[in-house]
């Protein structure tokens, strides 16, 4: 171990959120998929995180400070983590971890801070992992970084490397893993490079069904083996769109994808609705705007109310009016956030 001066490792780090546009909604084992998902990661929606880490013989404390304030209620979380993740990084076993985050976007807006989170802290753990044993399985970094993350949330896996990011095994790519997410934007068409993902804050605020509860609700669901059939017939159709600049079909995927997600929400028992009357209000004239212009513009939500708006960056012109004029109206305090994909 080289020690530094002090004694205190440290690292710094950051992740993306991301947005899917195939849905991960379902669990098996320890936070594996029971279907595969793609997504794209923000460039703006970023969590940074700090760790700072002092060996001692007497187990592992772990501090964690959200925005300059202790935030007790996510400690057992990462008490989860750690104890997944020490056989990974040996020194989780001991010692005391700080660890302070802070988003640069707004709480409960839509934007999956989980995804976010977990893989800036998977990717700081790795940082001080490093630093005490220096020649530590570099090799199979990113692989190993996303899979930590996943042990963290399961959509956090896909935020751990840059653009268009597969996660869960499909027969239709040989090196795709329910352990961790896999690049693919070397199989995607130029048309999706700038994509933009303007979100609707219908509602701020957090959820009243969890997303953990969601997942578990889909053990029993009745549809469930349907929407497994459902989610890899999807992740057919996205990756040939991705690949041939079929915005027509990504669109179609993306719209269904998300409504059958809200549609198993409705389904479950207990049955919940995490849509607002105003999401529907929004999704209708977003088709109607589509309709009348003829413009590649889609949508997609994650388990929430609000409305990711999707759409490439030289629509921009056409479609930021519509949203001033038609759709800030919809939202909580009417705000909306803009942001779009990062490929690096
Ligand atoms: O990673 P989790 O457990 O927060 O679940 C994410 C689920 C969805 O956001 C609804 C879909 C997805 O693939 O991101």
């Amino acid at each position: 171990m080289i020690a530094p001066e002090n004694n205190i490792f440290k690292a710094a780090t950051s992740a993306p959120s991301n947005i899917a546009i195939v849905k991960y909604w379902g669990k098996k084992g320890v936070q594996e998929p029971v279907n595969p998902s793609i997504s794209f990661t923000l460039s703006k929606s970023i969590t940074k995180t700090s760790i700072s880490y002092s060996h001692n013989d007497s187990g592992l404390s772990i501090d964690f400070l959200f925005e300059g304030r202790s935030k007790e209620a996510f400690i057992p979380k990462l008490k989860t983590l750690s104890e997944r993740l020490v056989k990974y990084l040996p020194f989780l076993e001991s010692g005391d971890l700080k660890i302070e985050s802070s988003n640069t976007f707004p709480h409960s807006s839509g934007i999956a801070s989980s995804a976010s989170s977990m893989a800036s802290i998977a990717r700081a753990l790795y940082n001080i992992q490093m630093q005490i044993t220096p020649n530590f399985k570099e090799a199979s970094k990113p692989a190993m970084i996303s899979e930590m993350a996943r042990l963290g949330s399961g959509s956090a896996c896909r935020s751990t490397m840059p653009g268009w990011v597969l996660w869960g095994e499909t027969p239709l790519v040989s090196n795709s893993h329910n352990h961790y997410g896999i690049s693919i934007n070397e199989s995607v068409h130029s048309v999706f490079n700038d994509l933009q993902d303007t979100i609707l804050v219908i509602r701020k605020g957090a959820k009243s069904v969890s997303s953990t509860t969601g997942h578990q609700l889909m053990d029993n669901h009745p549809y469930r083996d349907g929407r497994i059939k459902q989610a890899n017939k999807n992740i057919e159709l996205l990756l040939g769109a991705l690949k041939d600049g079929d915005f027509k079909t990504f669109s179609k995927v993306s719209e269904e994808e998300a409504l059958s997600l809200h549609g198993l929400m409705m389904s479950s028992s207990p049955a919940y609705t995490l849509m607002a009357p105003e999401s529907l209000r929004a999704i209708k004239r977003i088709i109607k705007f589509r309709e009348h212009h003829h413009i590649p513009l889609t949508f997609t939500l994650d388990a929430g109310p609000n409305i990711h708006l999707i759409y490439p960056k030289s629509q921009s012109k056409i479609v930021h009016p519509f949203i001033e004029e038609h759709l800030r109206v919809l939202c909580d305090n009417e705000e909306v956030i803009f942001d779009e994909i990062s490929l690096q």
